[in-house]
């Protein structure tokens, strides 16, 4: 059998006898011959069968949209009024000679042209087809090229990727956890990673000194348009650096990035403007501001820093929680008022923010083991439950801790605003609704009887 190609080779094809594979997308039925647009990976081709190919015409009449064929035919150059200068192989099209049926389809729920007009219980419970459509299909790949020029990058500048677990133990990002029940334990639970921040400062004890990953972190919080209970950030730590090194790498990277991946957008302003966060509350009355000079340019990428954000806020109980996390360092000159005024202490983080968006954020981290106790007692936390939730890092610091600092963007968020989609399903393959179910799957769901009972568990009515 000849080897198969793609609808994107055709071009330099003429005259040739090709085989192709894909299926069928929209399909005319012009009386003696039958025209439709065949799609594969790469695009799409249209496709012609004339009256004298007496076996392939019988079977084009039967073939419905999304029929998955094998094709023989010969490849033609286009009439030049029919030609699409947009699309790779515009320029010719394909005189289909044998068709293999290699499998049929139902009628879609839905048109997979423009599928943002459906609903969107349909979209994701018939996930796979709307991926078939050719925008799911650009961010879901445009996502790969974002994710695949990172991790290129950080690897030329000598970061290593390192696994961290998804079975842990709850570790403080401000959001309720998911929990996972342990079966040789009863009544023990793991928790899923919010990020893996404890791991990342525990590579650098353990030496690493620069850690990377495209990590997945699991919050159960409420979703919005830029909130998915599971999502995907990149990940990173540095030992003996300051806030102004993770800042500049990290600045340089996007640029690099929007560079050479999204070449047709602009960023307004470089170096990225900086804002003191009471700035920013006092200009714009939130931690995000949105800097973009013309919101209508779907091209134009505001980014700006967000700085010197309080140590900690009121808990509305009378006493104060971390603004980003325990593990954060107070700014040097401010380490003095921790004791007194802790409100007005400042800390050594940073939050990145892309036309509106808070993209990313980190600190320069607390690395000494007296400091960071005495921030959990700040937070109000008892020493029994510090050493029963913390114990673990808090050892680690006295084993030669070394300076260290980091940040973690939303690569959903990202790529949300690279590829203008207003929410961040629309780049995610496999998202949950808005009340965070899994439509397709049909997660969560209930567990029989048995395995609850393995798991020591009963469901409280
Ligand atoms: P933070 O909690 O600020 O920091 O998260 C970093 C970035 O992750 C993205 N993000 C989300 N994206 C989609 N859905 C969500 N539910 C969601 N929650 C967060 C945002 C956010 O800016 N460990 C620290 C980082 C550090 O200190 O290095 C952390 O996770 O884009």
């Amino acid at each position: 059998m000849k080897e198969r190609i793609y609808t994107s080779e055709l071009s330099g094809k003429v005259g040739e006898t090709v085989v192709l594979a894909g299926w069928v997308d929209v399909r005319r039925d012009q009386g003696k011959m039958v025209f439709f647009d065949f799609r594969d990976m790469k695009g799409k081709i249209q496709c012609v069968v004339l009256p004298s190919q007496a076996e392939a015409i019988v079977v084009a009449k039967e073939m419905r949209p999304e029929w998955v064929l094998r094709l023989e035919g010969i490849v033609n150059k286009r009439p030049e009024k029919n030609i699409n200068p947009n699309i790779p192989s515009g320029d010719v099209e394909l005189e289909v000679t044998k068709i293999e049926v290699l499998n049929q389809a139902e009628t879609p729920p839905f048109e997979l042209a423009d599928t943002m007009t459906v609903g969107e219980d349909t979209r994701l419970k018939y996930r796979y087809l709307d991926l078939r459509s050719e925008r799911m299909q650009k961010n879901i790949r445009m996502r790969d090229s974002v994710v695949s020029f990172l991790r290129e990058y950080m690897h030329k500048n000598d970061f290593i990727e390192i696994e961290t677990p998804m079975m842990t133990k709850g570790t403080p990002e401000g959001s309720r956890e998911y929990i996972v029940p342990s079966r040789l334990f009863h009544g023990n639970f793991y928790v899923l990673p919010q990020s893996p921040q404890q791991f990342k400062q525990l590579s650098m004890v353990a030496g690493f000194e620069k850690y990377f990953q495209v990590a997945r972190c699991m919050r159960d919080e409420d979703t919005r348009g830029d909130r998915q209970p599971e999502f995907t950030q990149l990940d990173m730590e540095v030992s003996f650096v300051d806030s102004e090194d993770i800042m500049a790498y990290n600045e340089a990277m996007l640029i690099e990035l929007v560079k050479n991946v999204y070449p047709e957008k602009r960023i307004s302003a470089i170096p990225f403007p900086r804002i003191s966060y009471a700035e920013s509350m006092e200009k714009y009355g939130n931690d995000k501001p949105d800097m973009r000079e013309n919101k209508k340019d779907p091209n134009e990428l505001a980014f700006c820093w967000v700085v010197d954000f309080p140590m900690f806020e009121s808990d509305g109980d009378g006493g104060v929680q971390a603004v980003h996390h325990p593990f954060t360092s107070p700014k040097q000159e401010d380490t003095h008022l921790l004791e007194t005024e802790p409100l007005k202490a400042r800390a050594n983080a940073y939050d990145v923010v892309l036309n509106g968006f808070e993209l990313g954020g980190g600190s320069i981290r607390i690395h000494k083991r007296d400091l960071q106790n005495k921030i959990f007692q700040l937070l109000g936390l008892a020493d029994e439950t510090i050493n029963a939730r913390f114990g673990h890092i808090l050892t680690a610091f006295e084993y030669g801790a070394p300076p260290h600092g980091g940040i973690a963007w939303g690569i959903d968020r990202l790529i949300m605003i690279l590829q203008n989609e207003p929410n961040i399903r629309e780049v995610i393959a496999f998202p949950k609704t808005g009340e965070g179910r899994d439509l397709m799957m049909g997660a969560p769901g209930e567990m029989p009887e048995k395995t609850l009972r393995e798991l020591g568990l009963q469901i409280r009515k």
